[in-house]
């Protein structure tokens, strides 16, 4: 039989987790949040989220005033709390090479797989190299003193940072990786209220549902990186092309997101899933197959390097001793997400050349600050701006869009800007007096 209300457990709570785990309670189950780390479990059980992501905070606060959710560092209870335990830890990048460590995969697994004592459902929710899930289930199966009771499925995550718990509450899709009609039993009643929503569900085998995930994100890596490429041949050529981009996108086939041109993706997820994933295909001997993603990967670094080469160039040809202000350091707006992000990639590379780099960002500035401690960081946009002689838009930020050229005009000391993201209005710059630069734009 199924656990037609199960009580859940969620391992692993940094970002992917501690959403899920809100979520989950959001919709009406007991949910135990469980992680190694000390001090990330008091925070949440306190009521704070220890990262920025609209709405989470409100919906964690009210989830542990309604009692519905707590949080654990004690893997005894947390084995003997769920009926279905989702994973959800982290696989970043080896540090020795482009494969994902799953160091943190196999040490929850190996957790919850020796201590649950009675029928329960493990969900691997983690990005993995194809082929983990058979593994890990080969793993539980020895040793778990349940044996054939304790069963494990994928359940690949899509959300989006900045929109996680919308993304969560309401997916484009939902993804069962199961090995039983148990199973997917089991999770049809756990995503019950989003499946009566109409949400479409694909049931698929343990690979398939880790593969979804690699090629979702491939997929949109390469759609960012197909227009960044265009924008070379733009760039070449004196096409435009957020023109370009406009013309395609009304091709239903193609479809416009995914495919603003700019500085390119960055983030904790597309760069190291496409990495991951190019290494893992080499393993199984297909590396051929998506060999183009070591070009997906490239092309998006050039953007950053031509990104420099815009601000030098507006400097007059040399970055030694030019002020220089960096609108934001994030991956993205919305977050405060630093992992490979292009903007403070940017900001790094425009230091070593010798400018004085000025960085602002509305959330990202502290995080910032501890992957590159030796930028300048202030906190407000006016003062980033203040006396710069190129100014850099990094980062979309709402606040940098809306900001009044004539009163930024006041503050530089040259108006000159390159905008990152094609996030301005280009007129209105130059209106104002600006020499407005843009990736794959016509000077
Ligand atoms: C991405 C995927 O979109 C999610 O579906 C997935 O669940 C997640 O990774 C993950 O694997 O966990 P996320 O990294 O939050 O989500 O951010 P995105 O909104 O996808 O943006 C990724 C990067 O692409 C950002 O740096 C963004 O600035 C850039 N981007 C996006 C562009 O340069 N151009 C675009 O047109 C769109």
């Amino acid at each position: 039989p199924i656990a037609e209300h199960p009580r859940i457990t969620v391992v692993g709570v940094g970002y992917l987790g501690a959403t899920h785990a809100v979520c989950m309670a959001a919709l009406g189950f007991d949910v135990l949040g469980v992680d190694v780390d000390e001090d990330k479990v008091a925070e949440l059980a306190a009521g704070r989220v220890p990262f920025f992501e609209p709405g989470l905070q409100e919906k964690l606060s009210e989830m542990l005033a309604e009692g519905r959710l707590s949080f654990t560092t004690d893997f005894d209870r947390a084995a003997d709390f769920g009926d279905v335990h989702f994973v959800c830890v982290g696989t970043p990048q080896s540090d020795d090479s482009d494969a994902a460590d799953l160091t943190f995969v196999e040490s929850a697994f190996e957790a919850l797989a020796t201590r649950i004592r009675s029928k329960a459902l493990l969900v691997g929710k983690s990005t993995v190299p194809i082929g983990t899930a058979d593994r890990l289930t080969r793993m539980v199966a020895a040793r778990s003193p349940i044996g054939a009771d304790l069963e494990l499925a994928w359940n690949p995550e899509f959300l989006r940072e900045g929109f996680a718990v919308e993304d969560t509450l309401h997916p484009d899709r939902l993804v069962f990786g199961v090995a039983s009609e148990w199973a997917e039993r089991q999770l049809r009643a756990v995503y019950a209220p989003i499946l009566e929503e109409d949400t479409p569900l694909v049931v698929a085998d343990l690979p398939t549902a880790e593969l979804v995930k690699v090629a979702a994100n491939s997929f949109l890596a390469t759609k960012i990186s197909y227009i960044n490429a265009m924008a070379e041949v733009c760039e070449a050529t004196g096409a435009d092309v957020d023109l370009l981009a406009e013309a395609l996108s009304f091709d239903d086939r193609i479809g416009g997101r995914f495919l603003k041109p700019g500085l390119g993706f960055g983030g904790g997820c597309l760069p190291k899933d496409i990495r991951a994933f190019a290494h893992r295909a080499d393993e199984l001997g297909v590396g051929d197959a998506v060999a183009f993603l070591h070009e997906v990967d490239e092309i998006n670094t050039r953007r950053r390097l031509r990104l420099v080469d815009l601000v030098r160039e507006l400097a007059g040809g040399d970055l030694e001793g030019t002020r220089v202000a960096a609108l934001g350091a994030a991956f993205k707006p919305n977050s405060d997400d630093v992992r490979d992000a292009p903007a403070l990639d940017v900001a790094r590379m425009l230091s070593l050349e010798g400018a004085e780099v000025v960085v602002y960002d509305p959330e990202a500035n502290e995080n910032a600050h501890r992957t590159y401690p030796d930028l300048d960081y202030v906190d407000s946009l006016e003062e980033a701006v203040t006396d710069a002689e190129v100014v850099a838009l990094l980062t979309e930020w709402d606040e940098f869009g809306e900001a009044d050229p004539f009163a930024l005009g006041e503050l530089v000391n040259t108006r000159r800007i390159v905008d990152g993201r094609h996030a301005l209005d280009a007129d209105k710059y130059r209106d104002a007096g600006w020499e407005y630069r843009a990736l794959g734009q016509p000077a």
